[in-house]
């Protein structure tokens, strides 16, 4: 079959795949399929040795995801394009698929990485119980909100998102996917002083990739030296990942790419280029209200 032959018949498969639907658990919005497995995930039996990697959709899960597999192989690039990466880390959550989620996590070998999107007070018990290391990254809420409005485009494993102005509106009052971003990022940057969890910022890791990259390292236990790092930062930066097929997502179906690309833009402040002032300023004023009570700050901009 010819690459354009081949193209269209994906592109055809995509237009007929129907769209996941959702429900809730607890008051925060799911897919269905975890909704109606929720005590197999709750009952999920940690270990000390796991480490969980955890964010609200669009963070930058991904990302972390490679720098840990990076680190832990010492920055063998072979061995961590050994698979695609949502089979090397299951999503524990994500259980309609037969290779993830708690089923395969389940059956993997120790030491484990695994990955969620789970609010703190869904976290299965068990975490905190074998007080399992947890990485926890956060982006700005305004550029989680666009990365999430294109990804619920081009992923027909989720519902859609609507048009731009339903979509920002569900965001702003916590009813999309995982519930609300401002509960998310509050609830488990107050666990992280009850529990092992290091806490990263998108912008952080954009701004000094080594930086951040070394508190991973040291949150791990490793020890690796100038040139190994160089190597991680080189590997893991956007455009080495965006062309990486065992980390960009192209192997996933559900995943229409010419939609928006898994990896969009990698950017920080692309919200400008979707906010309109009025919405701006609305945001700006529920932001304010609903992070009063936190010590948390975020950097929007550079
Ligand atoms: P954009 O849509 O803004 O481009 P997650 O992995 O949590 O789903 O997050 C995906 C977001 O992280 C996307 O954001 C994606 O482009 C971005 N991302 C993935 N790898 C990245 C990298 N190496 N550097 C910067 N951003 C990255």
């Amino acid at each position: 079959m010819s690459k354009e032959k081949e193209k269209e018949t994906m592109e055809a498969k995509w237009n007929q795949m129907p769209r996941e639907e959702v429900s809730e658990v607890r008051g925060v919005v799911m897919l269905k399929s975890t909704c109606d497995t929720w005590n197999k995930i709750w009952d999920f039996q940690a270990k000390p040795d796991d480490l969980l990697i955890s964010s609200y959709p669009k963070a930058g899960t991904t990302w972390l995801q490679e720098i840990v597999d990076m680190i832990r192989n010492n920055g063998d690039v072979e061995k961590t394009r050994r698979a695609p990466i949502n089979v090397r880390n299951p999503f524990l959550e994500r259980i309609n698929l037969p290779y993830v989620g708690v089923t395969r996590a389940n059956d993997m070998p120790s030491p484990r990485v695994l990955k969620t999107h789970l609010p703190v007070q869904l976290l299965p018990p068990s975490f905190w119980e074998e007080n399992s290391k947890i990485i926890y990254v956060a982006r700005n809420a305004k550029d989680n909100l666009v990365s999430f409005f294109h990804f619920q485009r081009m992923n027909k494993a989720l519902p859609d998102p609507g048009t731009w102005e339903e979509y920002f509106e569900t965001f702003l009052t916590g009813k999309g996917l995982w519930g609300s971003w401002f509960s998310h990022v509050k609830g488990w940057w107050e666990a992280k002083d009850v529990y092992p969890i290091l806490y990263l910022f998108y912008e952080d890791i954009k701004k000094n990739p080594k930086h951040e990259i070394e508190k991973v390292m040291q949150f791990l236990g490793k020890n690796l030296d100038e040139n190994i790092l160089a190597k991680i930062v080189h590997y893991t930066s956007f455009n080495v990942m965006k062309k990486n097929p065992m980390a960009n997502y192209t192997f996933v179906p559900e995943m229409n790419h010419n939609v928006s690309p898994f990896m969009r833009k990698g950017t920080v402040g692309d919200w400008k280029n979707y906010f309109t002032v009025a919405q701006n300023e609305r945001f700006n004023e529920i932001y304010k209200a609903k992070m009063a009570d936190t010590t948390l700050s975020f950097s929007m901009d550079y």
